[in-house]
């Protein structure tokens, strides 16, 4: 148990409620039967949760919270094992909470772990399609890779990170795709530039797409839907708001969609990208990033004070929405 694990302190009984696995508070019960860095500040674990494991479909994911008056986090599905009964998780280091969560290690314990949340992806034979994963966000996107394949498309996956260390799933992504393209921003492997390049190609040789996935950073599928929207070529972008509650409860991940509010964690998080305001979704995620960073800075200069003590439990509590930014 690393020092965190201090800030697990109520002798409550958790329960089990409706299609989620709940706890109310108290101790732990979901352990971590693996964890282990995919790339530098990207940890993959893998997570006791036998029932969110059953219902778990691609696209979908879970809102976790380290300890009693932690922030709750959205959280990739990469992957689920109904019969062992475990999920796989993946984390990227941004905030505190993913910092303090990426210093978990295997037989480790976090709170709660509820989900499976949102819709999950519209699986259909289209014929082709392009699934493109921008870093992090290449988690999210293999589990949908992989179903679209199952359903009998051609998938061609496009990965991209900033340099060769950040490419992750690479085998996964190749095992499920037709055609892998990856790229990185420094060409220190695979192609130099942005996974725009690549789809930028596809379009100019000719290749028929019936359907474009994205799942990255904003900038990323703001520059995918912009030049799929001139192609026609329906796409369909993983939104990251900020999410609090998971439920659709607390307004708190609400996107503008076609001009009206839609809920991320309940009416999407995928959505159609050529209807999506991106502008709204930065200015939304932008709200709270002078308070994550001060809070960030407090916890590197003093992370075991927070993750152990009384006290630290508390300034660990200082931000209560967290965003998938955090994690993907
Ligand atoms: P990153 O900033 O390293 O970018 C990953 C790749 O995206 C780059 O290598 C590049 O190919 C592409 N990209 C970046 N900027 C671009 C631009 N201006 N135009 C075209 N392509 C561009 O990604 P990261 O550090 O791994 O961060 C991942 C991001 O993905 C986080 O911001 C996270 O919030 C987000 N994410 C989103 C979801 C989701 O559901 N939308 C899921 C997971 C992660
Ligand atoms: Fe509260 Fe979606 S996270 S409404």
């Amino acid at each position: 148990m690393t020092a965190i694990t201090a800030c697990f302190d109520s002798s409550e009984h958790n329960h089990l409620v409706g299609n989620f696995a709940i706890l109310d508070r108290g101790e732990p019960v979901f352990k971590i039967i693996h964890a282990q860095f995919l790339a530098p500040g990207i940890k993959r674990f893998v997570i006791d949760a036998p029932r969110i494991a059953r219902k778990q479909k691609p696209g979908q994911f879970v809102i976790l919270r380290i300890y009693e008056e932690g922030e709750r986090i959205p959280v990739t599905i990469e992957n689920s094992d109904p019969e062992r009964g475990t999920i796989n998780i993946v984390v990227q280091s941004a905030g505190k909470t993913t910092h303090l969560l990426n210093s978990l290690n295997t037989g480790d314990q976090i709170l709660d772990v509820v989900g499976p949340l949102g819709k999950p992806s519209e699986i259909a034979n289209y014929g082709t399609v392009v699934v493109v994963g921008g870093g992090v966000g290449t988690a999210m996107a293999y589990p949908t890779a992989a179903a679209l394949k199952r359903a009998g498309n051609r998938v061609l996956s496009i990965v991209g990170a900033r340099n060769k260390e950040l490419v992750i799933l690479e085998r996964e992504m190749r095992d499920v795709s037709d055609a892998l393209m990856i790229t990185t921003d420094d060409g220190s492997y695979a192609d130099k530039g942005f996974v725009t390049d690549k789809l930028r190609q596809l379009i100019q040789n000719g290749t028929r797409i019936d359907l474009v996935v994205a799942v990255g950073p904003i900038v990323m599928m703001k520059a995918i839907a912009e030049m799929t929207r001139k192609e026609n070529i329906h796409t369909v972008v993983s939104l990251n708001p900020i999410m609090i509650d998971g439920t659709g409860m607390c307004g708190g991940c609400r996107v503008l969609i076609d001009g009206k509010s839609e809920f991320a964690c309940v009416d999407g998080p995928e959505f159609d990208a050529h209807r999506v305001d991106f502008a709204v979704l930065v200015q939304r995620n932008s709200m709270y990033r002078d308070a994550e960073q001060r809070s960030l800075a407090e916890f590197q200069r003093a992370p075991k004070t927070q993750a152990s003590s009384q006290e630290g439990e508390h300034a660990c509590a200082s931000i209560p929405a967290g965003r998938q930014g955090d994690q993907r």
